[in-house]
């Protein structure tokens, strides 16, 4: 993803975000947006870098060390890191302030070196100054050294900034709707992660019909050998190989404990793709064959999903799939004897007490696109001053509900219902140990929701026949 290949056209997106966020900033403002600090892992190695997902989304380079200015009148300047031949000679290409406008479509582009001396020239006379809040450690101070250097100016004439403002709001906004490249790019990145979760289910049951020894890092490895062949850059987030008992550990990490015949296998990994994540969670068993008791329970989350899927749509709100899953799963624990009604009572009392929450305790979707969990508001904008508020049955918090987002065409959100069964007294032991999650990713749009991430399937017979190929 070398920014010296990228298209006009590709550019013209850029250039297009740039100019909506500018027009938002009013003629006297000023907006400063970092990319991501490099970070060191241990000695002199660092981290894998990752771009600042605001800076990429108005610029799509991906260098560190760089920083993008933008001004209420449309114009842009980037700071970038200078042209080095022995710097490059280890580290790679640095595209340089030379040939940054006409590769990137900014107006202007510095070295890095210069930001401390022109950031108090390019502040002075502006009257408000944007920047991710709470975002990058130092950047406030950063910020207040520049503006004390514009201060000390006043007598001669000059206006200091008087507002700071978070850059974020505005941006959260736009990124939280995916115009038609980022539904392209999704759309693949989700195709890459099925092609890499039909990888993992069918090495399961093939090494198991080996007779081998499987350990959760066998199905890991076939995952990101998927994500790197079809060209994605990274993982989107740490993969999730829990076989057995691992599944009910939410935020299980690929390890290396077995996998057995008879296990079933929570996978939850998605690969990132030119700055998009997908989010794809699959659970399946380990020799491809369902048990009785596995089928039952996986079963009541596929309808819980299905019942999910059907209320994305526009006019909908965000809250409507999860309420829509919860309703399901709450019956299906109730016919399946993980909930017992003479102690928890009818349907209305198990969702009204969260009597399911033992084993459905996270919510049904998040935002998608350039983060996991992407940007953008869960509750309705132009509803935000009405308020409600309820006493959590569980918790006894008093939690204030504002009224939840409006669903409309391009935004992204996750739909992964599941079910978790820790033993405990009074579960049925048949299901002890079980965890399953299923989570597809839905694009919304006219006319309901598109699942980009389907070509891994669903349904228990589905992965049951793939398996035995
Ligand atoms: N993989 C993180 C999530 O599902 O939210
Ligand atoms: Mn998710
Ligand atoms: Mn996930």
């Amino acid at each position: 993803m070398q920014n010296t290949h990228m298209t006009t056209v590709t550019n013209q997106i850029y250039a297009a975000r740039r100019a909506r966020f500018a027009a938002t900033l009013g003629a006297d403002g000023i907006a400063i947006i970092p990319t991501s600090p490099e970070r060191q892992r241990n000695r002199d190695s660092d981290f894998l870098y990752r771009f600042d997902s605001y800076f990429h989304y108005l610029t799509g380079f991906t260098e560190p060390n760089a920083t993008l200015v933008i001004t209420g009148d449309g114009k842009s300047s980037l700071f970038c890191a200078p042209k080095d031949m022995e710097r490059e000679i280890w580290d790679g290409f640095r595209l340089g302030p030379t040939a940054a406008p006409a590769a990137l479509g900014v107006d202007a582009a510095y070295s890095s070196a210069e930001l401390d001396a022109l950031l108090p020239k390019l502040l002075e006379n502006k009257s408000s100054v944007y920047y991710p809040f709470a975002t990058y450690p130092g950047l406030e101070t950063q910020v207040d050294g520049w503006l004390s250097k514009v201060r000390a100016r006043v007598r001669f004439g000059a206006l200091c900034p008087e507002t700071q403002r978070d850059a974020c709001a505005v941006l959260d906004e736009m990124r939280l709707f995916k115009d038609a490249s980022e539904q392209a790019t999704m759309r693949r990145a989700a195709q890459i992660s099925a092609a890499g979760h039909i990888r993992a289910m069918q090495t399961s049951a093939r090494m198991l019909r080996e007779g081998k020894d499987v350990r959760e890092y066998h199905l890991d490895a076939e995952l990101l050998h998927e994500f790197r062949q079809q060209g994605s850059q990274y993982s989107a987030y740490s993969s999730i190989v829990a076989a057995g008992a691992n599944a009910c550990v939410l935020h299980y990490r690929a390890d290396a404990a077995q996998v057995k015949n008879g296990d079933l296998v929570l996978i939850d990994a998605g690969c990132e793709l030119d700055g998009y994540a997908s989010d794809i969670t699959r659970t399946f068993p380990a020799n491809g064959k369902f048990t009785g008791p596995q089928r039952a329970l996986y079963d009541i989350v596929v309808a819980a999903q299905e019942a999910a899927v059907a209320v994305t749509k526009p006019g909908c709100r965000f809250i409507d799939p999860h309420e829509a899953a919860v309703k399901v799963l709450a019956q299906g624990m109730l016919d399946v004897g993980l909930l017992d009604k003479n102690k928890v009572g009818s349907l209305e009392d198990v969702i009204a007490n969260r009597a399911y929450f033992p084993f459905y305790m996270h919510r049904t979707s998040h935002w998608l696109g350039m983060d996991v969990h992407d940007c953008g508001g869960y509750n309705e904008p132009s509803e935000l001053g009405q308020t409600t508020t309820r006493t959590d049955p569980l918790s006894n918090e008093v939690i204030t509900n504002r009224p939840s987002r409006i669903l409309r065409p391009g935004m992204v959100l996750t739909l992964e219902p599941g079910i978790y069964v820790r033993p405990a007294a009074g579960v049925p032991e048949q299901f002890h140990n079980i965890g399953i999650r299923i989570e597809d990713d839905a694009i919304v749009n006219e006319g309901g929701c598109e699942l980009i991430s389907r070509g891994v399937p669903v349904k228990a017979g589905e992965i049951e026949a793939i398996m035995r190929e």
